[in-house]
């Protein structure tokens, strides 16, 4: 069976066929898939998602591209909904410089961050975090709240193999997706080979980056096996042997999903 750490069924790309697509999932291999939120809205959605399908997990946090959904009031709801026994992690959260060019903007996903990595520690969740173009700013974030303390995973990882390594150092998770079959990802294989395999989960980011052969088209959890085949023809290992360990430190990260 095969973990999916990161996906979002709450968007709209799913709304004609999610109820098939999400029932079909067992059948096809896909044992557990923890959704993602992104806004207050898609929070909302996740914890219903998980209540709904038995292999369905929910994530709740703000993306750094929508913080403008962010106060004292939903920072509460956060945390009451932390408690749900579905709700496995705090994310995605994290910096997104890639479409934030305002440096005053910028302050605020950095306060933000730090505000949901530290309601992560205190209701004791693991974090899925989200770094684009922002890889110092997010290294010395996470190095000046202890984030070696707050379990986690550093979700569709775009930087250079050495700091895959530093994220490793500090006990965290690499999620690697489509884009590891792209012809041109050569950071993204390097690291894939030199980080030990305990520490790579498996990911879509669905309905987004879908891997060769089906990069362009809507993404999901199915696509997680050409992911595997990638990783594992790196390796120089097997697919099961991927599936396997990916699925055994997702479980150990997400420590609230139950097991088969
Ligand atoms: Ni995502």
């Amino acid at each position: 069976m095969i973990f999916e750490s990161h996906a979002h069924y709450d968007d709209r790309q799913f709304d004609a066929d999610r109820e098939a697509l999400l029932a079909s999932m067992a059948a096809n291999g896909i044992g557990r898939i923890i959704n993602v939120g992104s806004d207050f809205a898609a929070c909302k959605r996740t914890v219903e998602l998980a209540h709904q399908y038995d292999d369905v997990y929910g994530a709740v946090g703000i993306h750094p591209s929508e913080i403008k959904d962010l106060c004292e009031e939903t920072c509460e709801w956060l945390k009451e909904t932390a408690n749900d026994p579905r709700i496995v992690a705090i994310g995605e959260i994290g910096l997104d410089y890639y479409w934030e060019k305002d440096p005053r903007e910028r302050d605020r996903q950095r306060y933000w961050f730090r505000r949901q990595m530290e309601l992560a520690r205190q209701v004791s969740l693991p974090v899925i975090i989200h770094s684009r173009d922002a890889a110092e700013d997010t290294l010395k974030l996470m190095r000046e709240i202890h984030a070696e303390q707050i379990p986690g995973v550093v979700h569709c990882f775009s930087y250079s193999p050495e700091l895959a390594e530093e994220y490793v150092k500090m006990g965290y998770y690499i999620g690697i997706g489509g884009v590891i079959t792209f012809k041109n990802a050569r950071k993204l294989k390097e690291a894939a080979v030199r980080i030990p395999l305990e520490h790579i989960l498996l990911e879509t980011d669905c309905p987004y980056l879908s891997p060769e052969p089906n990069r362009g088209k809507r993404n999901s959890s199915l696509n997680l096996l050409y992911v595997a085949q990638e990783i594992a023809a790196l390796r120089g290992i097997t697919e099961q042997e991927v599936k396997e360990a990916t699925w055994k430190n997702a479980l150990r990260l997400f420590s609230k999903v139950k097991e088969l």
